[in-house]
């Protein structure tokens, strides 16, 4: 339902409980949209290769701190589309995302939806502390931003 109103330009209601708790304004501007973006992905970047992928390869690393950045990442569950409002495309205020985004939003949707289950799947073997099912956890997760990277993000 909050993609729908996303896509369709509606934006005002529906998004104040999920913009809200990524810090991000509802009268957000183009450049503030994009920085407040950019700052998840940076959360995700940080979580996924200081954190996760050391303690997957090297075994180095606290099991606390793969949880806690394992809750990071379930935590953008159900707000990938308020990080893409309108207007926010590549050229605009540094923005990295490529206006094929906008066009492709069942693509978009599967892409997020996939993210959402690998990052609880990883959320759920970081608790469970079980190194190989993190390491597969881990696979999944890196997948899912490989994937959507691929196909939307400008290099
Ligand atoms: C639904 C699509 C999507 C998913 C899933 C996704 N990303 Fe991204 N990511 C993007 C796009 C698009 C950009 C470019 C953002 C911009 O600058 O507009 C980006 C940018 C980034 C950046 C650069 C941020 C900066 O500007 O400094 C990092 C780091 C990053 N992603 C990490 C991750 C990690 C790690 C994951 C997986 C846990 C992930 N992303 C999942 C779409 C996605």
């Amino acid at each position: 339902m909050r993609r729908t109103l996303l896509f369709t330009g509606i934006m005002a209601t529906a998004l104040v409980g999920t913009v809200a708790s990524t810090g991000v304004s509802l009268a957000q501007s183009p450049a503030e949209a994009v920085a407040a973006r950019q700052q998840v992905m940076k959360d995700k970047g940080a979580a996924v290769f200081r954190t996760i992928r050391p303690f997957v390869q090297n075994g180095t690393g606290a099991i606390a701190d793969v949880q806690a950045a394992a809750a990071t990442l379930a935590s953008h569950n159900g707000k990938y589309a308020a990080l893409w409002p309108r207007g926010t495309e590549l050229g605009v205020a540094g923005s990295k995302t490529k206006p094929e985004l906008w066009q492709q939003t069942d693509r978009l949707n599967q892409l997020i939806a996939d993210m959402e289950r690998n990052a609880t799947a990883m959320n759920v073997a970081a608790r469970s502390g079980d190194a190989a099912q993190i390491r597969t956890a881990f696979a999944g997760v890196t997948a899912s931003c490989n994937a959507c990277h691929d196909a939307y993000q400008s290099r």
